[in-house]
This record gives structure tokens, C-alpha cells and sequence, in this order.
């Protein structure tokens, strides 16, 4: 950030503000970016949500959330003086023109730049985006307009596109910010860097070498108070259709030919492009769904409902790396452990000299641990020491030393005020994204109640998911305890 930048007053106005993400994920990244002076001096919070609440209210609000963060820390004292709240609709011009009014009067002429972030129900995306633009908050003439949208964004191809249409009916796309918080992790970004800032891997990231690849994002919580959106959501919506397959966008990708963020856009966007669009049929003969025990008696699920809590579905990229390669997706709730895990394995060797017993050679595994233990893993065959000539697997690992990964929202929240669009989605990965889950959500809702397999909690899913990778296949996962 340059000196002229910190000279320039910055107002980040969260609509939705008495809600959980500004308590546990926005208050805290935004006061860790303020502590570490990652943020302009002239830096100002401003919360908007319906309830009414003094200042002083919510800013204790917030420390709740931030404690963890605060602790006795004087900054907080400083960050909070910061912090103003407006009690209003997001949707209604009085209430916007009064927050209008609120953040013009810290700036008092001076240049004034604004990140609006919408951490609200989706519902309410399309009136809040054209009631900002009625009111004249989102044009630049005094300074940066930003808007920062939550996922999900739509709940198929037919309302992503038109929640895109209203965007770009009020903005410019480079104006725009849809988060995926999994683009803020650490781990993720370190694929990028993985893949193109090393030699070794990347001749052999293809359909020649891989035999198949594995993304998984297990959770060990239920739907924690939630299910009431999740019940209309479930795994594809919540899970699959934007963290998984932008991790499968990631992993697919060609090489971009640089950091730009549309260069590294429209590659993720070829691949998604690339996905292969099932039929409605083919998308149920290529998925197996879950619902753990229990989820029906939550607050806010029907006791008919079929909502799946647990999916496995498996992608091919037709294109000419991936030919033939399978994708296999899985994410699920209430499980054994939390664990966000990329696993590349390799093909076997085509012929081999050595003579082991059953089951032979392990074909290298390649495993990337996103979270937690966050790090590298790379499985290849060694000689087992004897006097016979005899192989056995074992590993090369990197983690990232404990306690220097800091929260995804922490990164993505300093580029959007920075105005870097690289890890923010795109309206044409987002549609492409729909287009990959349309038929699966479809299918899954005509199909018979039978098929949805029910799980235990606390354990590793239906079994049906074990037996859908096939024969010679089995789930790769490090685990939880990185052992
Ligand atoms: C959110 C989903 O996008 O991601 C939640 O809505 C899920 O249901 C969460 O629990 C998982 O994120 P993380 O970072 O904890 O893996």
C-alpha cells in the first residue's frame, strides 16, 4: 500500500451486521488487519442491520467475536472508536441515505472510498444492490465503490444469472467482490504456487500420469443452528458448487501467464467450462447422497425431508490434460473428523521388476492438506531393508509451522479494499459453477427416498460412498490428526 493510498479515507460498510459472520469472521480479520496496520489510517467500520443498538452495543458485539484476537490489547480500543453502527433496512432509501450521510461526514470532503460488504440473506441481494444504486452510492466520482457478495450466489443457473444481471445493472464487474472463502486460504493459494513455481510436478499433471483425483471437505459439525437455510441449500449448494469445484477449477487448470486476476480467471473458467455437463440421468448415476441420523428432528427441517447432508459426485474435464481422468468430489456434515484434503494419485508403474508381495507397489500419492495440519504429502516407494529386494510406501511431508495461518477472510478482506479481484469469483465461473450442479440438485430431488443413503454421526459417511470410486480405489485422506 502506498503512502498516497493511506492518505485516502476508507469506510467498510457491512450490511447485515448484527449477524454471525461479522461477529466470527469479519470484526476479527478486520481488526487484525487494523493491528498490524494492513488497513488506510483514515479507516472507518460502519454496521448496518435492522435491530436497534447504541454504538457502544455494537462494539461489544464485536469483541465477542474478536476476543480470541483482542484479548486486553489497547488497539481494540482504538479499532472500536472506529466502529459506528446504523440501526436500518438495507433495502429502504431513508435508511441508506442516512448511512450515506454517516460515512460522507467522516470523510467531511476528503476522498472517500467504500467497500460495502452484503454479509445478508441472499434474498435480499438484488433490492440492497438496486436501492444502492438508486440512491447514488455506487458511483465513483468521490472515491472507490466496492461490493463484497456473500456466496451463495443464486441457488441455480437461471437465479445466478439473473443476480448477475442486477449487478451488473448497478456496477461494473470490476467492481464486484464474490467471495469464496476457500480462494483466502493459505493452503489453496499454495496450490498455484505448488503447481507453477516448481518443475518436477507439472509434467506429469495429466491424464498420463494421474489416475484420478480426490477433493474432499469433510466436517465434523451438523448444520449448527442453520438448517433451516441448509435444509434448503444441502451439500451441492452449500458445499460443491462453489468450494469444490473451485478447488477442482484450481487443481485443473493450465498454467496462467501471469498473476493477473483475469488471467487467472479465465483459466479457472476454461476448466469449469470444461466440466462435463451431465444429464440429468448420468448426474445420478454419477453421485451418491447422505443424510446423517438425526437431521430431520433438527429445529427447521421437515420429518420428510430428503435433504443431503453427505455427497460424492464424480466430474471429468474434457479437454486434452484430462481426458478420461475421474474428479471425485466429496463433502459431507456430522462426520468423524474436519478435513479439507486434494488427493492426486498417480497411476502404477507400467511394469514392474520387484517382487513384493500383495498388494505389490503403491502407486505414488500426492496429498495436499488445506486444512487442518496444512501441508504436503508425497507418497513413493522405498526399498524395505532386508535381504530381498522389497518396496514399501513411504512419505515426504512439508506443514506450515503451527499458528501462522491467518483466517481466509483476513486476506480477502484487505484485497478487495485493495481492489485485487484474483481470488474473488467471477460472474462466468459462478454461472459455469451452476451449470456443473443444476443436474446433480435435480436429479437428487426426483429421485426416491430410497437412495439416500442415511450415515451415523460422528462416522466416515455412508458406505455407498466407498463402494462408488470402484474397484482398486479407496479414499485417500491423511486425517485429522496429520498422521
Ligand atoms: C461455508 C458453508 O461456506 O463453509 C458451511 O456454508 C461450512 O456450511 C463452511 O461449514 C466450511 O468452511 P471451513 O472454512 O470451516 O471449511
Amino acid at each position: 500500500m502506498t503512502d498516497s493510498d493511506r492518505d485516502e479515507r476508507l469506510t467498510v460498510v457491512i450490511f447485515g451486521a448484527s449477524g454471525d459472520l461479522t461477529r466470527r469472521k469479519l470484526a476479527p480479520a478486520l481488526f487484525h488487519l487494523h493491528r498490524t496496520g494492513a488497513l488506510p489510517q483514515m479507516c472507518h467500520f460502519v454496521g448496518v442491520a435492522r435491530s436497534q443498538m447504541s454504538d457502544e452495543a455494537f462494539r461489544a458485539s464485536l469483541l465477542e467475536g474478536a476476543e480470541d484476537a483482542a484479548g486486553n490489547d489497547s488497539s481494540w480500543t482504538e479499532f472500536a472508536s472506529r466502529v459506528t453502527y446504523v440501526a436500518g433496512s438495507s433495502t429502504d432509501d431513508d435508511s441508506l441515505r442516512q448511512i450515506d450521510q454517516t460515512v460522507s461526514d467522516h470523510c467531511a470532503g476528503g476522498r472517500d472510498n467504500r467497500l460495502y460488504y452484503l454479509a445478508l440473506a441472499p434474498s435480499l441481494y438484488p433490492d440492497t444492490l438496486e436501492a444502492l444504486g438508486r440512491c447514488g452510492m455506487l458511483d465513483e466520482t468521490s472515491g472507490f465503490r466496492r461490493v463484497v457478495i456473500e456466496k451463495p450466489f443464486g441457488t441455480d443457473l437461471a437465479s445466478a444469472k439473473d443476480l448477475n444481471q442486477v449487478v451488473h445493472s448497478v456496477v461494473d464487474e470490476s467492481q464486484v467482490f464474490r467471495i469464496d472463502h476457500y480462494l483466502g486460504k493459505e493452503t489453496v493459494q499454495n496450490l498455484l504456487v505448488f503447481r507453477f513455481a516448481n518443475t518436477i510436478f507439472e509434467p506429469l499433471w495429466n491424464r498420463n500420469y494421474v489416475d484420478h483425483v480426490q477433493i474432499s471437505v469433510l466436517e465434523s459439525l451438523d448444520t449448527e443452528g442453520r438448517a433451516g437455510y441448509y435444509d434448503r441449500a444441502g451439500v451441492l449448494r452449500d458445499m460443491m458448487q462453489s468450494h469444490l469445484l473451485q478447488l477442482l477449477a484450481l487443481v485443473a487448470m493450465e498454467p496462467p501467464a501471469s498473476p493477473d486476476a483475469d488471467a487467472l480467471r479465465n483459466e479457472k473458467a476454461k476448466v469449469l467450462q470444461a466440466v462435463r455437463k451431465y444429464g440429468i440421468d448420468e448426474a445420478a448415476e454419477n453421485s451418491v447422497r447422505g443424510q446423517y441420523a438425526g437431521y430431520r428432528d433438527e429445529d427447521g427441517v421437515a420429518q420428510s425431508s430428503a435433504t443431503a447432508t453427505y455427497g460424492a459426485i464424480r466430474l471429468f474435464v474434457d479437454n486434452w490434460r484430462w481426458q478420461g481422468v475421474p474428479f471425485f468430489l466429496r463433502s459431507g456434515k456430522a462426520l468423524s473428523e474436519k478435513t479439507s484434503e486434494i488427493a492426486v494419485q498417480f497411476r502404477p508403474p507400467p511394469h514392474t521388476i520387484f517382487d513384493n508381495e500383495e498388494p505389490g507397489i503403491t502407486p505414488n500419492l500426492l496429498q495436499i492438506a488445506v486444512q487442518p495440519h496444512e501441508g504436503v504429502h508425497l507418497t513413493f516407494e522405498n526399498k524395505k531393508p532386508g535381504t530381498r529386494m522389497g518396496t514399501a510406501p513411504e512419505s515426504l511431508e512439508y506443514h506450515f509451522p503451527e499458528g501462522i495461518i491467518r483466517d481466509a477472510y483476513e486476506r480477502l478482506l484487505l484485497d478487495a479494499i485493495e481492489g485485487d479481484q484474483s481470488l474473488f469469483t467471477r460472474s462466468d465461473e459462478i454461472e459455469m459453477s451452476w451449470q456443473v450442479i443444476d443436474p446433480f440438485v435435480e436429479s437428487w430431488q426426483k429421485s426416491l427416498r430410497s437412495q439416500l443413503f442415511p450415515y451415523e454421526r460422528g462416522r466416515a459417511g455412508p458406505a455407498a460412498a466407498d463402494e462408488f470410486l470402484g474397484e482398486d480405489r479407496a479414499w485417500r485422506m491423511h486425517g485429522a490428526d496429520g498422521s
